[in-house]
């Protein structure tokens, strides 16, 4: 591919996770990175060094280079509706860190600016592209399992309190959210992409360990519309911290991934996939476990990898992504009615979430 016929993209938000990005990136065919930004500069000028590419000290900056085509949004949370809003107007393509945004309207907003300019927008939920996950949806599509009755997702990782004090936007209700806002949401996605849409939760939340204003547990009952049932267990008071599992069980198969990949595969006739990674995946591996303890700095590349290689197919190919900006409002959707639920104690229907 000639670099004319290349996107030129740009990361916006240079702190943990912007890396990432610009690191995947370097391995997308049909992209190229060529700027970085971040309002503290001297972020921005690192990243940028390591890249050799054009360091910007704000978005406007960064939407003024011609050369930018497709801008990761990779600020706080609360940030992404508003930011990835810019970025459409100015007619680049949006790819929004997770969670959409931490609030519906933000990210209706965002949603609807990038129909209005005619951009792709994908919001980051790079699990999707984990080997067991796909393994998973494909032998649910094929109706493997039976008809499924009950899936449980649980995440027991750990974050220290230094994590909370690192930044003021950590923790706190209007840019970040909590366990279940922050890491829970990359189970809540795959719960949906795996199970379908959801009709009900009924959750409890509390700030366990933490000197924080949201939660770090939430432990979340889902009623599918399919009829079947689920749970979600999150927290970041967990010491160590564990990779994260998700269980679907049928009537004829019980399916275990840790970390995305298979632990355990069993079926009527035999267990076919039984602590053997085959085709479907390796076992956690040990940046997936030093991400569960710790968080971004330890995550593997190769997820990101694939979800931007997707995104950057998409916009060649003229059609949507992998995973949409509505499929990052309807996994929003659900947190914050669990986050009603937390309130109210009383289940809550996840399209009648209320405002923010
Ligand atoms: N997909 C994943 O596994 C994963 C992992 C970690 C973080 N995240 C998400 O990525 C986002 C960022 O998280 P992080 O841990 O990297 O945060 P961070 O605080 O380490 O980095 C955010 C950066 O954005 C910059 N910034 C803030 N406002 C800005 C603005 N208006 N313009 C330009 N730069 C701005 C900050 O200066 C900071 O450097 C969050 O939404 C988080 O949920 C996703």
């Amino acid at each position: 591919m000639s670099p004319a016929s290349q996107l030129g993209a740009a990361v916006l938000g240079c702190g943990s996770i912007g890396p990432l990005h610009a690191e995947a990136l370097a391995d997308v065919e049909g992209a190229r990175l060529v700027a970085v930004a971040d309002v503290r500069p001297e972020r921005a000028h690192s990243l940028a060094g390591r890249h050799g590419v054009t360091a910007c000290s704000s978005i406007d900056e960064l939407l003024a280079l011609p050369e930018v085509d497709l801008v990761c949004v990779c600020t706080p949370s609360g940030t992404h509706g508003e930011l990835g809003s810019q970025v459409a107007r100015a007619g680049k393509h949006v790819v929004l860190e997770k969670p959409v945004d931490v609030s519906l309207k933000a990210a209706d907003g965002v949603i609807a600016a990038c129909a209005a300019e005619g951009v792709v927008v994908s919001v980051i939920s790079q699990h999707r592209f984990d080997a067991g996950v796909i393994a998973l949806k494909e032998a649910l599509r094929r109706g493997d399992l039976g008809p499924v009755v009950l899936a449980e997702a649980r995440a027991w990782w750990y974050r220290a309190q230094s994590y909370y004090d690192s930044d003021t936007w950590r923790g706190t209700a209007a840019l970040d959210g909590g366990a279940l806002m922050n890491q829970g949401v990359h189970l809540v996605d795959l719960l949906i992409h795996l199970l379908g849409p959801v009709r009900s939760v009924y959750a409890r939340g509390k700030t366990a360990a933490h000197k924080m204003e949201c939660e770090d547990l939430a432990l979340v009952s889902i009623e599918f519309e399919s009829g079947v049932l689920g749970s979600l267990c999150v927290t970041t008071a967990s010491y160590p911290g564990a990779p994260e599992t998700l269980a679907v069980t049928g009537s004829s198969a019980t399916v275990v991934l840790e970390a995305g990949s298979v632990l355990s595969w069993q079926t009527d006739e035999r267990s076919a996939y039984d602590l053997d990674p085959g085709p479907h995946g390796s076992g956690p591996s040990a940046a997936s476990a030093a991400s569960a303890a710790a968080g971004s700095r330890h995550l593997a590349v190769t997820a990101h990898r694939a979800q931007l290689q997707d995104v950057v197919d998409a916009i060649h190919e003229g059609r949507p992504p992998a995973v949409t900006g509505a499929d990052g409002r309807e996994a929003l959707e659900l947190v914050r009615a669990a986050y009603d639920s937390f309130c109210s104690g009383q289940p809550v229907h996840v399209n009648g979430a209320g405002a923010p």
